[in-house]
This record gives structure tokens, C-alpha cells and sequence, in this order.
């Protein structure tokens, strides 16, 4: 039960449906048990947590070119609406390998929620909106492919005007970290951290710090755990749903999603599923 009082999220990253992806010889990535288990979050959410509203980190897809990318990312989103709480999108790399910034507004314009936040009306990928106690700026975090990893000079000013703007605490949401993470043990990015950080992060950072109000800072991507704080301030990273987290033999997915509590000034992250994670409260 939520506490009176308590502003709640559920959280759901990096669902990847589409074919198995191996690295370093291992199955890692279960896409083909996305639908099932996006299908069981949205029942978690509507039977347990009953969440004020959802936030979907990106990387819907594990693209297999646009003419199945489309209609796997709208399936997904079938499947979300399902939910009783309303479903904020954030863009993933994945999802922009095969598809475009059009192919993924036509599917967010079917959510009722992204009315009015600017994504639609501008034609972009990048939003904010008020909800409950806090201000959500979700951004668009873009990846040139083994490449490196930026936000845009134009984004980031729109960034800052935001943050100028914002009342009450601000949660950021972004696919990629824009923390200084250790990706050393992570499987996927140890060898690549350019990979996995935006490379602007540093300014974005500045800003964050300069605002004085932003509380905490949210991503997926890495397909693992990790919270990195940085002047005092929380970047925490969660898990994919469907990430071998273990490297288990037969692969089998991490069935990992996160409850997100807001109490008063303090809040409480807690990844569910195989690869269960609890990040103490900062306040
Ligand atoms: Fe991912
Ligand atoms: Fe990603």
C-alpha cells in the first residue's frame, strides 16, 4: 500500500522485444519474452503498486529494421496501455537505430498524457510536465553508433530554461548516464564507457548543480544497477527487464522493473526481479 501522502512510479527500462542478442559468447538480451513480461509489469502495477504514473527508460526494441520495429515498439505500448496509470515514453538508441524521431511520435501520440508537453507540438523527442509534487524533464540522450554519446547544444539550452522554470523538486529522466559511472565490471560497457555516458555530461551537470533543484537523476541503458551521487545529488541507473543479468545458463531474463517512492522530501528506489537492488533514501 502507498503511504498517504506518497507520490509513486513505476519504472520499466530497456524491454528490448525482438530477437535474442548475445555478447562475449553469452545470451544476454531475452527479447523474445518482452511481450509476457511487459504484460506482467502492467499487472504488477495495476494489482500492487498502483502507481500515480509509469515511466518507460527506452530501448523498447532490439531493432531488426523498421518494418518490424514499428509494429514490435507499438505492441509494447498496446500492451502499456493496459495500464490504469498514465505512460511517459523516453527515447533509447536502439530505438532510433532502424526508426525515426517520426515513427516513435506517431506511436507517443497515442498516449492521451503527451498532450501539451511540447514532444508532439515541436516534433521531438524531449519533454517536461508537472505531476504530483515534482517536475519530470525527460531528454534525448543521442547515440551515434560505436560511436560516442551527446545531447544537443540546442537541447541543452532548452535545458536550462526548463530547470529556470521548474517548480518544486525536478526528477530528470534520461536513457544514458550522465553520471561519471564505473562501467569497469559492467558486460556490456567495460571495455566502452563512451558507450554508455553522454559525453556532454559534465554541462549538463553544471546546470543540474547550478539549478539547485533537481533531486535525482534516472536511466536505464547500462543493464545493471548503480547509483553514482554527484554533489550530493543521485544518478541511479536500473535494470533491464529482460537482461541475463547473472549470465545464468539456461539464459533466462532478470524480469527487472522499479518502484519509485516520494515521501516529503525524501525517496526511496527499489529494483524488483532477479537482480534485486535497494537504494538507500537521500533527503
Ligand atoms: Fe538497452
Ligand atoms: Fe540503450
Amino acid at each position: 500500500m502507498n503511504e498517504p501522502g506518497s507520490f509513486t512510479i513505476g519504472i520499466i527500462a530497456d524491454v528490448h522485444i525482438g530477437p535474442r542478442a548475445s555478447f562475449a559468447g553469452q545470451v544476454r538480451k531475452i527479447g523474445d519474452q518482452a511481450a509476457a513480461l511487459t504484460q506482467a509489469f502492467v499487472d504488477d502495477m495495476n494489482g500492487r503498486l498502483k502507481p500515480d504514473l509509469v515511466l518507460n527508460l527506452g530501448d523498447v526494441v532490439q531493432e531488426e529494421g523498421r518494418a518490424k520495429d514499428i509494429p514490435r515498439y507499438r505492441q509494447i505500448f498496446e500492451i502499456l496501455s493496459g495500464l490504469d496509470a498514465p505512460h511517459y515514453p523516453v527515447v533509447g538508441n536502439h530505438d532510433l537505430i532502424d526508426m525515426r524521431t517520426e515513427d516513435l511520435l506517431e506511436i507517443w501520440s497515442g498516449l492521451p498524457n503527451m498532450k501539451g508537453l511540447g514532444a508532439l507540438e515541436e516534433r521531438r523527442l524531449y519533454y517536461s510536465f508537472k505531476a504530483g509534487p515534482l517536475t519530470f524533464i525527460v531528454l534525448h540522450s543521442q547515440e551515434k553508433k560505436d560511436s560516442h554519446i551527446w545531447i544537443e547544444d540546442d537541447q541543452v539550452a532548452w535545458f536550462e530554461q526548463e530547470l529556470a522554470a521548474a517548480v518544486g523538486p525536478v526528477m530528470v529522466v534520461v536513457h544514458h548516464s550522465l553520471a561519471d559511472q564505473d562501467t569497469s565490471a559492467n558486460h556490456w560497457f567495460g571495455k566502452c564507457p563512451h558507450l554508455a555516458l553522454v559525453k556532454n555530461r559534465a554541462r549538463v551537470r553544471q546546470l543540474i548543480e547550478e539549478s539547485g533543484k533537481v533531486a535525482l537523476v534516472l536511466n536505464g541503458h547500462l543493464h545493471w544497477n548503480n547509483c553514482t551521487v554527484h554533489a550530493g545529488i543521485g544518478y541511479y541507473t536500473v535494470q533491464s527487464l529482460i537482461e541475463n543479468a547473472g549470465g545464468w545458463e539456461p539464459p533466462r531474463p532478470a524480469r527487472a522493473w522499479s518502484q519509485f517512492h516520494w515521501q516529503g522530501q525524501g525517496y526511496r528506489l527499489e529494483v524488483l526481479g532477479d537482480d534485486p537492488c535497494l537504494f538507500e533514501p537521500l533527503s
